[in-house]
């Protein structure tokens, strides 16, 4: 790394965890996302790792503390008020759960994150895994039950589900959404963003649409379920299940329980991931269950295949083009595509938070030169232009919120030159 100091740069992303810290559990950023959000979570335990096993731990403690009784983990937990944020907790209406929270749950990379804790010191750490592997098993059975179509992938519910709010993969379904009667409301986002990084009216007509259904069916799953209005299978929610699976797998039989449900669910996804592969491009992409079509995005969670176990050459193609098309990648949709934005969300932007998992992945399936690459290229995009939620590919220019977390967290645990057990 030239010309930046990244000794300092662990320090600065030190300071942004502890900063975000509300004790015990920490904000994605302050001002646009004021509460605890579950995938952002799990990264700040793998951040807190590198400098405080305890925290790390506590991080987790705090989310699991918010599960339902059915299992699901919400995908935020409304610790305390803040009219910062919409929608709050009176629009979701859940109240299912001991800690006032959304209703619906995000990619599930948990497990993942705290095989890493606990691997730092097995002896010292059991006696903080064992009462969370119950609870990891819970979650999981519960995707399997009620994010698992007949044909195989994990499905969403909410674009909010898949953490890529407005990515193309929910197009064709989204268009399918009237969303009638869904009355005036605020956006709070887009008075701390600039609304050009932000998702649409359109697209928030929509997911506010999605979540009053929610709260008139008191998010019961059995009732969501019927006619449910959009249930895209999703890359995001298939892989990084699949992998959690396989992680949560080691960590049951390192303390004698029965594995056999996690082996069969394994083989389920294993066939679902397949299910996602576009027949026209041999590529894996989002599929509407509802039509059976696939939406031909070629976005950076299809790059979870080898982050979930699965090797492939005709991505390892695909990812070469990626690499080539813009000098920070992996960008969020194909730079060629008609709809290709580089500043909105997940239409365009690098997030770290991707490229830390696709590289972690490729690094595990042997694929080391890539794994560098992208590395060394998501090293060099936070240490030019900071801790940013998300970047612009073409130009590496920040997008979205600012001293974020989870990029604070990839830093420390991977993309510095002082991350443990890396090349440097
Ligand atoms: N990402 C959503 C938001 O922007 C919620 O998870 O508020």
């Amino acid at each position: 790394m030239t010309g930046h100091d990244h000794i300092a740069l662990d320090e600065q992303a030190r300071a942004i965890l502890c900063g975000n810290d509300r004790g015990g559990y920490t904000v994605p950023t302050a001002g646009l996302y004021p509460y605890q959000w579950n995938w952002d979570s799990a990264f700040a335990a793998w951040g807190f790792a590198q400098f405080d096993v305890d925290r790390a731990w506590t991080e987790i403690e705090t989310l699991f503390a918010g599960q339902w009784p059915s299992g699901m983990v919400p995908h935020i937990l409304f610790h305390q008020p803040d009219p910062g944020y919409f929608p709050g907790p009176d629009v979701w209406g859940a109240k299912r759960g001991p800690i006032p929270s959304s209703g619906i749950t995000q990619p599930p990379v948990a497990a993942t994150f705290v095989r890493d804790i606990w691997e730092i010191d097995r002896t010292a750490n059991a006696a903080r895994l064992e009462p969370l592997l119950p609870k990891l098993l819970a979650w999981h059975r519960w995707f399997m039950e009620w994010r698992n179509c007949a044909f195989g992938p994990i499905f969403i519910t909410h674009p909010w589900e898949a953490g890529r709010d407005n990515c193309p993969d929910w197009d064709t379904a989204m268009a399918d959404i009237e969303p009638v009667g869904v009355g005036e409301y605020t956006r709070r986002d887009t008075s701390h963003v600039n609304p050009e990084m932000r998702p649409t009216k359109e697209d928030y007509d929509r997911y506010i649409w999605l979540v009053q259904r929610g709260h008139r069916l008191g998010w019961d799953d059995e009732a969501m379920a019927e006619d449910a209005p959009f249930r895209v299978g999703d890359p995001t929610m298939t892989f990084t299940l699949l992998r959690a699976h396989r992680d949560l797998l080691v960590m049951c039989e390192a303390f004698g329980h029965d594995c056999g449900e996690l082996l069969g669910w394994i083989k389920i996804l294993e066939n679902g991931a397949e299910v996602l592969r576009n027949p026209e491009t041999g590529l894996y992409n989002g599929v509407n269950i509802t039509t059976e079509q696939h939406t031909g995005a070629l976005s950076n969670a299809s790059f979870l295949c080898w982050y979930a176990g699965l090797d492939d050459a005709r991505m390892a193609d695909a990812l070469q083009q990626s690499f080539e098309s813009c000098p920070y990648p992996v960008p969020s949709h194909a730079v060629g595509a008609a709809d290709f934005n580089p500043k909105r969300y997940w239409r365009g932007p690098t997030w770290a938070i991707m490229n830390a998992l696709i590289g972690r992945g490729l690094q595990d399936m042997g694929r080391d030169g890539d794994a560098k690459r992208l590395r060394e290229a998501t090293r060099d995009v936070i240490a030019t232009h900071g801790f940013a939620e998300y970047f612009n590919p073409m130009t590496g220019e920040p997008a979205g919120g600012g001293t974020f977390t989870w990029t604070a967290a990839v830093w420390l645990a991977w993309a510095s030159p002082s991350a443990g057990g890396q090349d440097g």
